[in-house]
């Protein structure tokens, strides 16, 4: 296993587009125990491949307090979306910001897992949040494009000091 190297907002390699994983060979395997590695090191509780430069649909989370609940999603789809909530989320692409975002309340996801095989699952509060914004890395979107425009340019200045003072 081995540690990622995070991107971080606003590299433009966050916007890419994430394709299907043809199959959950060795090599997704692979890629998935080294994001769970990176994630649990950050610390985080959600990360996608695109935050690490790999442009597969491919998720690892755990919301758990003991760090020991591994979710997998692999090509995963929104089956089912109700209500709403507006919860802060934070990001390990945008260190230090949390800001809130309009998100479903409820959903139901459908996923490959680690085994290949595919799985249907409801998921509320935390994790439903977790999975909706895992999932628009996916589609090339980092959580802090649905604010103002405004916090948006503050958030990119801020990022690129931050950047540019620890390179
Ligand atoms: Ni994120």
């Amino acid at each position: 296993m081995a540690r990622l190297n995070i991107l971080r907002y606003p590299d433009p390699r966050l916007h890419k587009i994430a394709a299907p994983v043809a199959e959950v060979n060795d090599n997704i395997r692979s890629l998935i125990a080294d994001m769970a590695e990176t994630m649990y090191a950050a610390p985080g509780v959600g990360l996608a491949a695109t935050q690490v430069d790999v442009h597969k649909q491919v998720i690892v989370i755990d919301i758990s307090d003991s760090r020991d609940r591994l979710l997998t999603l692999v090509n995963p789809e929104i089956v089912t979306a109700m209500g709403e909530s507006d919860c802060e989320e934070g990001c390990l692409s945008v260190p230090g910001i949390y800001e809130k975002v309009a998100r479903a309340e409820q959903i139901v996801v459908r996923a490959l897992g680690l085994d290949g095989q595919s799985f249907t699952m409801d998921a509320d509060g935390l994790l439903a949040v977790c999975i909706q914004h895992e999932m628009d890395h996916l589609k090339g979107r980092v959580f802090v494009e649905y604010l103002s425009r405004l916090k948006q340019n503050r958030i990119r200045a801020k990022m690129l000091k931050q950047q540019r003072q620890s390179a």
